[in-house]
């Protein structure tokens, strides 16, 4: 079935002294996990750092965002090209915190997703409702909205979804396993009318607070396939319980 994929979102965090100081603990704690993929996306600055220690090893790179155009003028921006280079295999896109603080929208989400498929990475594509459309039953219109506007003309090969209910991002309220299962099994039908028997490939993760106490629980649901990790993925022991979690 679906192989499990665990991811670290280290946001704006870490040097690439700190990096490298994660790493050195990090990369010899999880060398013999073969049944979970292992994603790091460390800050573009600590990219470099990340990928000659990861040269070898089970852990894959991650960006955490990446911009559409292929090269030109666009002062402050990074191409798909640029993070292929320094190694990264995966791209993170749409996460939440870049929707809320730095105005992107589906249309610009779809076209980074379509620029970085093209580019031949994998993209985890972020989705997920806040505590007042919750609040308001909106939860699946927000997410068929975000899929359907996101995810437009894009096939399903190296595609990965990370469910994250913006109200358990780092707030310490993870939903509840179940609240979870019912989002996944929303966005796997979803999944199906786009893609369908290809639908039951794509591994769809949970972000929202994880932590190494409440991992095993989220991950014993049918469509819960993984998780994106934010505060409990900066500290090498507490990601490496995480990346353990059914051991
Ligand atoms: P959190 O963040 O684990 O700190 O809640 C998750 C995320 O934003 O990806």
């Amino acid at each position: 079935m679906r192989k499990p994929c665990i991811a670290a979102n280290w946001k704006m965090y870490k040097t690439m002294g700190e990096t490298e100081a994660f790493l050195k603990a990090f990369i010899p704690a999880v060398s013999s996990v073969g049944d979970v993929d292992i994603v790091v996306a460390p800050p573009f600055t600590s990219l470099y750092t990340a990928s000659q220690l990861l040269k070898g090893t089970n852990i894959k790179l991650s960006a955490q965002n990446v911009y559409y155009e292929a090269e030109g003028a666009y002062t402050g921006e990074v191409s798909t090209k640029m993070i292929l280079d320094i190694g990264c295999t995966h791209v993170i896109i749409g996460h939440s915190e870049r929707r809320q603080y730095f105005g992107e929208t589906d249309e610009i989400l779809n076209k980074k997703a379509k620029a970085a498929k093209a580019a031949g990475l994998s993209v985890i594509f972020c989705i997920g409702e806040s505590l007042e459309e919750r609040n308001t039953g909106k939860t699946f219109d927000i997410i068929k909205r975000e899929i359907e506007g996101g995810l437009k003309d894009i096939d399903s090969d190296n595609l990965v979804i990370a469910y994250e209910p913006i109200w358990a991002i780092g707030t310490g309220i993870t939903a509840t396993p179940e609240q979870a299962q019912e989002a996944h099994a929303y966005v796997r039908d979803m999944l199906r009318n786009l893609y369908a028997n290809k639908a039951d490939e794509i591994r769809i993760l949970y972000g929202g607070s994880i932590k190494p106490e409440n991992i095993k629980e989220i991950m014993s649901k049918p469509d819960v396939d993984g998780g994106l990790v934010g505060g409990a993925s900066l500290k090498a022991d507490s990601f490496e319980k995480i990346v353990k979690f059914n051991k």
